[in-house]
C-alpha cells in the first residue's frame, strides 16, 4: 500500500476508535461492576489484554488492580497477515495486514499506574502464549479477528478462575468475523455468555 494511504488509514481508524470506545458508558460501567464482584469475592489470578493498541482499556485494568499482573498481548505491528487470510476467506474484506500498527510498547506503559504489575508479550497470540500458565481473573479478548479471538477463548477459558470473566469486543460489529469466533467457542464447549448493549456488542464469558 501507498506509505501516504498508510498513515492516513492509521489516523483515520485511530479517530474512529476513539470516538466509539472512548465514551463507552456501558462498556467501562460494566467493567466496574465486574470488578468490584472479582475484588468482594477476593478471586485470585492475574489479568490480562489481547489485542491492546494504544493500552487504552488496558490501563482501566491495570488501575483497579494495584496488586494484580497485567499481560500485554499484541503484536505492536497491527494485525498478521495470516489473521488477515482468514477474514478475507470469510467475507470480510476491510481488513488489511498492519492495520493498527500505529501504537508502540512504550506509549502504552506510559498510560500505566502501575507499570511494574504489566508483563509485555509482544508478537503474534497465540505464539506470544507459549509457557504462560499463570490463572487468571479478569482477560479482555480485543483482537477484532477470528483467528486470535478463537486462540484466546481456547488458551485464556481453561486458565479463568472461578468467578473470574472475560470480556470480548466487537461481537455486535459488521466488520470482523468476533461474532464467528465467539460462536463457534460456545458451541463446540457448552459454554454459554452474556451479550452487552455496549457500542462495538462485547459479550461477556464467566466461570
Ligand atoms: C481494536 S485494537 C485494540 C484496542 C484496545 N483494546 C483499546 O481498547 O484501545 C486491536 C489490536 O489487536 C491486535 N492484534 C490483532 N490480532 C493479533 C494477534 N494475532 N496477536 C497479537 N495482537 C493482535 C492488533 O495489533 C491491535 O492492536
Amino acid at each position: 500500500m501507498n506509505p501516504v494511504i498508510r498513515v492516513a488509514r492509521e489516523i483515520v481508524i485511530g479517530w474512529i476508535i476513539k470516538l466509539f470506545t472512548s465514551n463507552d458508558v456501558v462498556r467501562y460501567e460494566t467493567l466496574k461492576l465486574v470488578i468490584e464482584e472479582i475484588k468482594q469475592k477476593k478471586i485470585l489470578g492475574d489479568t490480562a489484554e489481547l489485542g491492546v493498541y494504544k493500552g487504552d482499556f488496558a490501563k482501566k485494568i491495570n488501575a483497579h488492580f494495584p496488586d494484580k499482573k497485567l499481560f500485554l498481548f499484541d503484536t505492536f505491528s497491527g494485525f498478521d497477515e495470516r489473521d488477515v487470510k482468514t477474514e478475507l476467506k470469510m467475507g470480510y474484506n476491510i481488513t488489511k495486514t498492519g492495520d493498527f500498527s500505529n501504537s508502540n510498547i512504550e506509549l502504552v506503559l506510559k498510560k500505566m499506574k502501575y507499570r511494574e504489575n504489566c508483563i509485555v508479550k509482544k508478537g503474534w497470540f497465540p505464539e506470544t502464549a507459549e509457557g504462560i500458565d499463570e490463572r487468571f481473573s479478569f482477560v479482555s479478548i480485543d483482537a477484532d479477528l477470528f483467528e486470535p479471538i478463537y486462540a484466546g477463548l481456547m488458551f485464556f477459558y481453561p486458565l479463568l478462575q472461578k468467578g473470574g470473566y472475560i470480556f470480548v469486543h466487537d461481537y455486535n460489529g459488521k466488520t470482523y468475523a468476533a461474532k464467528e469466533a465467539v460462536q463457534k467457542f460456545s458451541k463446540e464447549f457448552n459454554i454459554p455468555y452474556v451479550p452487552l448493549n455496549d457500542i462495538c456488542g462485547s459479550v461477556i464469558f464467566s466461570k
